[in-house]
């Protein structure tokens, strides 16, 4: 990905240009006080330097329980996160 690319990515405008629904493959969902569902195939480059394909759906967590980090485990459920 080149500067200009990140740019206009970090702006937002890439985003605003995918207004036509059949141009979306990627699909994100933020459930109340829990995790964050993506629902496609995305490439995920984590936090030790690997990258894998993920494929269909994935849970990853934002509450900052989970033991099975970046995915959801359900811990959120009790810990009290709130959004
Ligand atoms: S969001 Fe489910 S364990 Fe963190």
């Amino acid at each position: 990905m080149n500067s200009n690319k990140i740019k206009r990515f970090q702006t937002g405008l890439d985003m605003e240009q995918k207004e036509n629904e059949e141009d979306i493959n990627v699909f994100i969902d933020i459930l109340p006080d829990g995790a964050m569902i993506i629902r496609g195939t995305v490439k995920v480059r984590f936090a030790n330097g690997e990258t894998r394909v993920l494929r269909n759906i994935n849970s990853f967590c934002r509450c900052g329980n989970s033991g099975n980090k970046p995915f959801c485990d359900g811990s959120h459920y009790g810990s009290g996160y709130r959004d």
